[in-house]
């Protein structure tokens, strides 16, 4: 186990008609900017009880941050709270509302324009407004994380930055009963392979850390078909909202490596083909498990062994069963897990290793994941 530091400073209320305590966590004095996405919380009661939170509060509302927040969606809210001078800032909704809304509280107290400060990367040591959430899609773990993913579409480009933590999240699994489908699917493939990008890596750094890590994706394959057969299962979507936030709020990466290749080529197939985050993850996983079988062979078979109950005397063909499984998995959410069946085309696989090949990149644990090796995982899935 390496050295680490922890700190997860966010405070989650959770559970069952919790919106209301948002009244009690923002400090009455502030100017709150409210942001939403793009209309689904008018439809499942979570506007309104937002707003009967809020009476007596100085508030404004800023509509629109669209899936994959988008550059010039948050400079319009950025000059919105610049304009009524907002000190807080409330987000209601998914990721991309959370997201957005991380850069809208740093670019609210920024001069220049809000795309420096994705590309600065890291903007924690940096000054940003206090901000909150009220999650209405579990997914991200941007609730209880720092990071923040944006879009910017002019450009076919999507980059993660660094910021602050939300002071609070309010976490109302309802919320969730609403989601359509393909949201719900998306957001279990998410919350699954955000684990696995920080398990997948080597043997022997931490049991406990692996414990914790394969406990989340147990919960997430036993939860996934009774979610699929009845959205409104409760505790089902109580357990999905807390295996989300728990995959990527840093209780699983103390003190161990981490990869995030998978996320890097799935961020272009968003940026290239506007599939929704989750679901290119189902696509790119199986192919990084096949290319890095080498580096990642014994933590696979760790996985497979732990998680699925696969064993076998055979070492590459009992990977690729585990590799067979977890794709299996994937499709069973109702996922297409193949470049060709997405839209895709060869064209893909060029531009993403010619803009790897330009920013230099080289991803995964062992910073192995260059352009050609990206080129090869893209065409495992083709
Ligand atoms: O815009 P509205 O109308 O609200 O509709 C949204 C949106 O169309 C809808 N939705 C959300 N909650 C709903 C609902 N519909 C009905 N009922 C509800 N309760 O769902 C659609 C997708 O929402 P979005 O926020 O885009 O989804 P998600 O939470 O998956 O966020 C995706 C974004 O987060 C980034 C992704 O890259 C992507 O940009 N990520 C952020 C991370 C982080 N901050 O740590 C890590 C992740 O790996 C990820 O990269
Ligand atoms: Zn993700």
């Amino acid at each position: 186990m390496t050295n680490f530091i922890f700190k997860n400073p966010t405070k989650i209320i959770f559970g069952k008609n919790t919106i209301s305590s948002i009244s009690e966590e923002i400090p009455r004095d502030k100017r709150v900017l409210v942001t939403f996405g793009g209309g689904s919380v008018k439809e499942n009661g979570v506007y309104k009880q937002v707003q009967e939170a809020l009476k007596g509060f100085t508030f404004f509302e800023f509509w629109g941050i669209e899936a994959n927040p988008d550059i010039s969606t948050l400079r319009k809210a950025i000059a919105l709270g610049k304009e009524e001078k907002c000190d807080f800032v409330l987000a209601v909704g998914g990721g991309s509302v959370i997201d957005g809304s991380k850069l809208i509280a740093a670019g609210i107290l920024y001069d220049g324009d809000a795309w420096e400060i994705v590309m600065k990367r890291d903007w924690t040591a940096n000054k940003a407004l206090p901000l909150a959430s009220v999650l209405t899609l579990p997914a991200t773990g941007s609730e209880m994380n720092a990071g923040a993913v944006i879009s910017d579409r002019a450009n076919k480009e999507k980059f993660a930055f660094y910021s602050q933590y939300p002071v609070f999240s309010v976490l109302d699994p309802e919320t969730t009963f609403t989601l359509p489908s393909h949201q719900v699917a998306c957001g279990l493939a998410d919350t699954f392979i955000h684990v696995i990008e920080q398990y997948l890596t080597t043997t022997d750094q931490s049991p406990l850390m692996d414990r914790w890590a394969e406990g989340i994706l147990q919960t997430v394959i036993e939860i996934a078909p009774q979610i699929r057969e009845n959205q409104h299962n409760y505790d089902a979507m109580a357990n999905f909202m807390l295996s989300a936030t728990m995959a990527l709020n840093g209780f699983v990466s103390m003190g161990v490596s981490q990869d995030w290749a998978t996320h890097m080529i799935g961020h272009e197939l968003t940026a290239l083909h506007g599939l929704t985050h989750g679901h290119t993850l189902t696509i790119v996983l199986p192919g990084t498990m096949w290319v890095m079988r080498e580096e990642k062979g014994d933590k696979i078979l760790q996985y497979g062994k732990r998680v699925w109950n696969i064993e076998g005397s055979d070492r590459v063909e009992t990977i690729r069963k585990i590799i067979d499984r977890t794709e299996e998995f994937f499709r069973s959410l109702g996922l297409k897990t193949k470049l060709s069946e997405n839209g895709a085309g060869v064209e893909t696989i060029d531009e993403i290793e010619r803009r790897f090949e330009e920013r230099k990149v080289k991803f995964g644990e062992n910073r192995t994941v260059d352009s050609a090796v990206a080129r090869k995982i893209l065409e495992k899935v083709f």
